[in-house]
């Protein structure tokens, strides 16, 4: 098992948090939508409350990823043209943006609104701003307008994953699963590719 990424093949840290991180935001992701839809009331609060402490997670655990991302050499994208690489790049770039600013724009509205965010009830996290109605409210646009970035962000990137593995037949997506690796199905693929 490697610990760290390099050229050919991600380490078993990024691994782990890119998927426990997928899973993290879309649950958080799917939580935002439902508490939106319930009435006032305890059950919306509680909901509340999850989506802010997991939502939480995500940034502690995105500021983690950048970090150890920084630290360590990143495997050469696959793809036959230069064109998809570089938006793949892009992507990438996009959704590490959304990992940050998504859970930084609710705590500035919690902030903002003066209900200070408690972490699964096991500290509070301080107000990063005063309360301010009118930055609540553009906040609260920015967090919705966001949601919708992620939505074609990772819809695009899980897309993209897909397309690689069945059409491009590469490693890409093999070599981000945990035991992942090019063996299977990887005949016409080049040297480059294969030993991945
Ligand atoms: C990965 C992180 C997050 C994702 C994907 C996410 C996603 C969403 C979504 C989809 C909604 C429903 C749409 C909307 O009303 O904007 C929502 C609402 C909300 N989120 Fe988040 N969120 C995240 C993190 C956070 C954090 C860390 C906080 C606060 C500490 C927060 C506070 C809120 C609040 C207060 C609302 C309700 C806004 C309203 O009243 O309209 N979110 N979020
Ligand atoms: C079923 C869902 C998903 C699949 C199949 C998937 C697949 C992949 C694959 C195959 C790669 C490697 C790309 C390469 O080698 O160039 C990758 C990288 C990445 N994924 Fe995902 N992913 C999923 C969900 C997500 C989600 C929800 C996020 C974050 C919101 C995310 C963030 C990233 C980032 C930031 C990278 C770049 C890693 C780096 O090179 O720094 N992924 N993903």
């Amino acid at each position: 098992m490697v610990i760290k990424s390099h050229e050919k093949g991600f380490g078993v840290v990024t691994k782990s948090l890119h998927w426990v991180m997928a899973a993290l935001v879309i649950t958080v992701f799917s939580i935002g939508w439902y508490m939106d839809l319930l009435p006032l009331g305890l059950a919306k609060l509680e909901w509340m409350s999850r989506h802010k402490s997991l939502g939480v997670t995500v940034l502690s655990l995105a500021v983690l990823r950048i970090v150890w991302r920084l630290c360590e050499p990143t495997p050469k994208a696959l793809g036959n043209h230069k064109l998809e690489r570089l938006a793949a790049k892009l992507g990438h770039l996009g959704l590490y943006g959304v990992m940050i600013a998504m859970p930084l724009s609710g705590w500035i509205m919690s902030s903002a609104a003066n209900f200070p965010v408690s972490v699964f009830g096991l500290f509070t996290l301080p107000n990063l701003v005063a309360p301010n109605k009118e930055l609540f409210e553009t906040l609260r646009t920015v967090h919705w307008g966001l949601s919708w970035a992620i939505v074609g962000l990772v819809g695009t990137h899980i897309a993209a994953a897909l397309k690689h593995h069945f059409i491009d037949r590469d490693a890409t997506l093999r070599r981000m699963l945990p035991h992942g690796a090019a063996t299977k199905g990887s005949a016409n693929l080049s040297e480059d590719q294969r030993n991945v």
